[in-house]
């Protein structure tokens, strides 16, 4: 949500901003910008729409200089229109401002500039920085930077450059992501690391509340107070091959299909001699880990239906009471938390705004928090007690896919430790769901091969206005991802259920139009979930059924039926849930829709 990216140094700078750009655009956007000091003017170039716009009006305008600062815009207070595309600049056209994130006090802000006789360009909440900073220049850019962060409340991260000193950028952060680089002749900020992947060895992970500033060989961090803070640079672990699409024509659908050595390198890392090891940075004592009476797992999205899996797996093996909350509504419900209670984010970016105050919020309340999360040293890995990296590696396409079956397959071993911890799962069992998760990369893989035939099934519905995903049990969670993923990158109506509750609503909208995705593999609830189907075949609706391989009954009574191999209930959520993954993808690519780049839709969610 939101992209950030400025350079000061020797290269072509309009092209390393358009190129941080291009690598930020995952983050989700509708609009974008970029503005160079050149022949001591801010040159400003912008476009609400792709970045492929912005490059062909560089192409056609060209702007050249030594300094500059560029920005995608995922609109939250005014339109995607020019005048609310960032960079913003004051009111003398001094300095150019970047930011991510959302001032909630700007109206009463704005009224006291406006009455003081700033001109506003834009209706954006932004603005009212780039007017603050103007007001205290005469400070110098540093401390009008420093008076300014003072005033603002809400969350941010900004970058702002000066054609009165073209040697620095000075960049600030409070709970939005912020990194930069550094060395004798180049300096960068950028919103993640994979803004300026190409060009520096190492990376700095700004600190919350503090300000920067930026320039070749200086990086000078102060905290809002003015106080100076050491920072140790950490190697830059991604590659460009990491964040680029190879021989795939989408992310969604490279990373449907990395899916498999993903799960390799978990199983692989996770599991050693037999054993379930969760990694360095636990952070959480075996002797705590006992006294836990009850988990409270908060997230969003995608990973709040892993969360969802968590809970069904956790609850068998630990027997330990565990809740799931959508992080928007655990953050305000006041929730009864005593200090037993372990809360966990799950979050692929780790910056999701909701799932990060959720982690404030129980660390208020002085309880431990683990959090799984993909994107190391983000916002909610360095704030929570503990953390378990789920090692799905550089997830770019907005529709979560393997982060989701990495997430699944983590919780499915936390759950396995604190079980075997607990005394509750016995090493014939251990070894017994060890034996489970070992098939599991080739399996996946198999489920993988069944690609054409989905398509097919897609193609027959891919005019659909409506589809309806059911599932029970365990595989309750992969209905409500299989219908997200649908919805979210074709727009089609498509609501998740479970299955048994179906009777008390969404039956009323089976006709015989209505596709039904419903999700029964073998199970504990199998018959149950026949029975659901049944209810449905008898009102015209449609069957896609995901089965186990070899499974008649439930294929004898589907339009269509997708095999997957015969495995132990606990991993079926991630067998079950590439069809469906698969299912959205066709259908959208069938749609030719922007698969990776869903309208309205943003990768990291850094606002509320
Ligand atoms: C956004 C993304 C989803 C993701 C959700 C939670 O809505 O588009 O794909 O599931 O945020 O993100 P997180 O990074 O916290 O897992």
């Amino acid at each position: 949500m939101c992209g950030i990216i400025g350079y000061v140094g020797t290269r072509d700078v309009p092209s390393v901003l358009l190129g941080g750009l291009w690598r930020l655009e995952y983050r989700g956007y509708d609009s974008s910008g970029i503005a160079v000091i050149g022949n001591g003017e801010l040159i400003i170039r912008k476009v609400p729409g792709k970045l492929s716009e912005l490059e062909a009006l560089i192409k056609r305008q060209p702007v050249s200089g030594g300094i500059g600062v560029g920005h995608t815009r995922w609109a939250t207070h005014g339109l995607p229109q020019e005048n609310n595309t960032h960079p913003l600049i004051d009111c003398n056209e001094e300095i150019a401002l970047v930011v991510n994130g959302i001032i909630e006090n700007y109206l009463s802000l704005k009224d006291d500039l406006e009455s003081r006789g700033h001109i506003f360009r834009s209706v954006t909440d932004s603005e009212v920085i780039v007017h603050l900073i103007e007001e205290d220049l005469d400070k110098g850019l540093v401390d009008a930077v420093r008076s300014t962060v003072k005033k603002l409340t809400g969350n941010f991260a900004f970058a702002v450059i000066s054609v009165n000193d073209r040697s620095k950028i000075v960049c600030a952060r409070h709970d939005a992501p912020l990194i930069c680089c550094y060395n004798s002749k180049e300096a960068a900020v950028a919103s993640d690391i994979s803004g300026v992947v190409s060009i520096f060895n190492d990376v700095i992970y700004i600190p919350n509340d503090s300000i920067v500033v930026l320039g070749k060989g200086k990086c000078n961090i102060t905290n809002f107070q003015g106080r100076e803070v050491r920072v140790t640079p950490r190697k830059v672990t991604i590659d460009v091959k990491d964040i680029d699409k190879g021989h795939f024509p989408h992310f969604m659908l490279k990373e449907i299909y990395e899916q498999p050595k993903v799960l390799h390198n978990i199983i692989n890392e996770r599991i050693v001699g037999g054993r379930v090891t969760l990694g360095s940075e636990l952070g959480i004592s075996d002797a705590e880990m006992k006294k836990v009476s009850r988990i409270l797992i908060q997230a969003c999205g995608t990973s709040w239906h892993a969360g969802l899996v968590g809970k069904y797996i956790i609850e068998k093996f630990a027997r330990i009471h565990t809740e799931v909350d959508i992080s928007s509504e655990f953050r305000y419900r006041d929730a009864v938390l005593d200090s037993d209670t372990l809360v966990m984010a799950v979050s692929q970016s780790g910056e999701t705004a909701d799932t990060l105050a959720g982690l404030r919020e129980a660390k208020v309340k002085f309880l431990k928090v683990l959090s799984l999360v993909n994107v190391i040293q983000s916002s909610i890995h360095r704030e929570s007690d503990g953390i378990i990296e789920i090692m799905a590696g550089p997830e770019i396409g907005v529709a979560s896919t393997k982060a989701y079956t990495a997430e699944i397959v983590h919780l499915y071993l936390l759950a396995l430790y604190l079980g075997s911890l607990r005394g509750f799962v016995s090493k014939v069992d251990l070894e017994e769901h060890i034996a489970a998760l070992t098939k599991l990369p080739a399996q996946v893989e198999q489920v993988i091969r069944l690609d054409d035939d989905i398509r097919e099934i897609a193609e027959e519905f891919s005019d659909a206005r409506d589809f309806l995903f059911l599932g029970r049990g365990l595989n309750y969670a992969t209905a409500l991802e299989g219908a997200l993923k649908l919805k979210e990158i074709s727009y089609i109506n498509a609501t998740g259920y479970a299955a048994g509750e179906m009777k008390h609503g969404p039956i009323a909208l089976i006709d015989h139009k209505m596709p039904i995705v419903c999700v029964n593999p073998r199970s504990s609830v199998y018959d149950k979930m026949f029975n659901n189907i049944q209810e449905a075949v008898a009102r015209k609706g449609i069957p896609i059924s995901v089965v186990t391989k070899g499974d008649r009954r439930t294929r004898g009574i589907s339009k269509h039926s997708i095999p997957i191999p015969e495995c132990h209930e606990c991993v079926s959520p991630i067998l079950a849930v590439i069809p469906l993954q698969l299912l959205a993808y066709h259908i959208a690519t069938l749609k030719e829709l922007d698969v990776d780049r869903p309208r309205n839709l943003a990768k990291s969610v850094t606002v509320e």
